[in-house]
């Protein structure tokens, strides 16, 4: 795909439903006897690869059209064996979710991916679920394909997540559910916590305690789950791509209305306003017990660079990428440091973006854990560069963000991961104005 400069992006950007809520709702659905409603899921590849995983282990979910759906699940400790593998495709979310789920049932299952799945460390998700007695076969390093032969009289578990990981830590709580007694997990930093709140709507026992080793949870295991009416709320993740080009495009004013401003996901907006993005939050208001705000970005001539708190990385961790399209519009340098766990996302993030801006005229220096961007200012990106996006949706559409604002235009390999997360990307773009066309139909 290839993206031109453009000019001013000018509208209302309805971004799709979030990724991390929509995996969720499937599985909790699945694990809950009765209906669920889903109103608003992410009909992305990686949400329909959870769906499919669903009705794999026995659960039954449906499609009503317009993005509702339907789930009946089978109840904690209902799930049968699949028959064939479970293909996960791009989704780290989905495949560590799962496997977590399914840890304390006595089934086997085999899980797969594609290749940039299939290279992603699943060690930490196989070492935590042998606590409860889940045995785990995988290729060299713990990757998949990969059979986990669930644990027929699992023990609970307490378990203090070594890395800053929301998958982690989800999937040892799902494992949980199906442990009898408390499962507690421990998590240094904070990261996203829809699990938590989505395991509590659901009627689990879950409390969560600050102490002195960081933020503890608590799990009763076995409950009766209840189905659930859910409406999901709109991605920050994907809202971040809209919001960014107006920031660098000339003459841009963009609404994107109903975005979800947790505090475990908002990072990347505090951080554009510290920079002196023109980003105002509109009918701030509480949804479904999430704080919601339509967001209005417009073109901003004057950011300047800044180092980004490393204790703020957890809540823009999938934002870093399209955090660096920006910088490179900001004068002076961006400084990003804590972000080890980028170099384990769908690509090695910092690897990915470090060439492809360095293709286009921007110099980046990094570190194992750390990145810094040398911006240069309102207009001063050349672009002209073709970047290679290894089967990450983000790092796509981030180029696809800067060649909307470079003097020459930005190419990228291929475009094919960007539906895994943010399938109407194009259209929505293009519908605020970006010049973006496939190069290979
Ligand atoms: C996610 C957690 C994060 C994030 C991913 C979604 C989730 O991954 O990068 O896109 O829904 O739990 P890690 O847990 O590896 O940090």
């Amino acid at each position: 795909m290839t993206s031109s400069k453009c000019g001013p992006l000018k509208g209302v950007a309805n971004v799709p439903g979030d990724k991390s809520i929509s995996h969720r709702s499937l599985i909790l659905g699945a694990m809950s006897v009765g209906e669920t409603r889903i109103t608003g899921l992410l009909e992305g590849q990686d949400v329909l690869d959870t769906g499919k995983a669903m009705q794999a282990f026995g659960a039954d979910v449906t499609n009503h059209g317009d993005g509702e759906w339907s789930v009946h699940g089978v109840g904690v400790g209902g799930f049968a064996e699949p028959e064939g593998v479970i293909d996960c495709g791009n989704s780290g979310t989905g495949v560590r979710l799962i496997m977590g789920t399914m840890a304390t049932s006595p089934i086997t299952a085999t899980f797969t991916g594609d290749a940039s799945l299939n290279g992603r460390p699943m060690g930490r998700i196989t070492d935590p679920l042998a606590l409860f007695g889940t045995q785990s076969y995988g290729r060299k390093g713990g990757r998949l394909p990969l059979t986990l032969v669930g644990a027929a009289d699992p023990v609970p578990a307490r378990y203090t997540v070594p890395m800053p990981s929301a998958q982690v830590k989800s999937a040892v709580l799902l494992a949980g559910l199906n442990a009898p007694g408390q499962t507690v997990v421990i998590e240094k930093e904070a990261t996203r916590d829809h699990t938590e709140r989505m395991l509590v709507g659901f009627g689990a026992e879950l409390s969560v305690e600050e102490a002195d080793e960081g933020r503890v949870i608590t799990l009763t295991g076995q409950p009766e789950l209840t189905p659930q009416t859910i409406i999901v709320p709109r991605d920050p993740s994907s809202a971040a791509f809209p919001v960014c080009a107006a920031l660098i495009v000339e003459g841009s004013d963009v609404l994107v209305p109903n975005i979800g401003l947790n505090p475990t996901r908002a990072g990347l907006f505090t951080t554009l306003r510290e920079m002196g993005a023109d980003l105002t939050y509109e009918n701030e208001r509480e949804e479904g017990g999430e704080p919601v705000a339509d967001l209005r970005a417009k073109f901003s001539p004057d950011m300047k660079g800044i180092a980004v708190p490393p204790a703020r990385a957890a809540s823009m961790i999938d934002e870093y990428p399209i955090l660096s399209i920006v910088a490179s519009f900001a004068e002076g340098k961006t400084y990003m440091a804590g972000v080890k766990e980028l170099r384990v996302k769908e690509s090695d993030r910092i690897d990915a973006m470090a060439v492809g801006l360095r293709a286009n005229g921007v110099e980046i220096d990094e570190t194992e854990d750390s990145w810094t961007v040398h911006g240069l200012g309102a207009g001063g990106v050349t672009g002209g560069g073709l970047c290679a996006t290894h089967l990450d949706h983000r790092i796509a559409m981030s180029f696809m963000c800067l060649g909307m604002a470079t003097q020459k235009p930005v190419r990228i390999d291929d475009g094919g991961a960007i539906a895994t997360s943010f399938p109407i990307f194009e259209g929505l773009m293009g519908g605020l104005g970006a010049q973006m066309r496939r190069d290979n139909r």
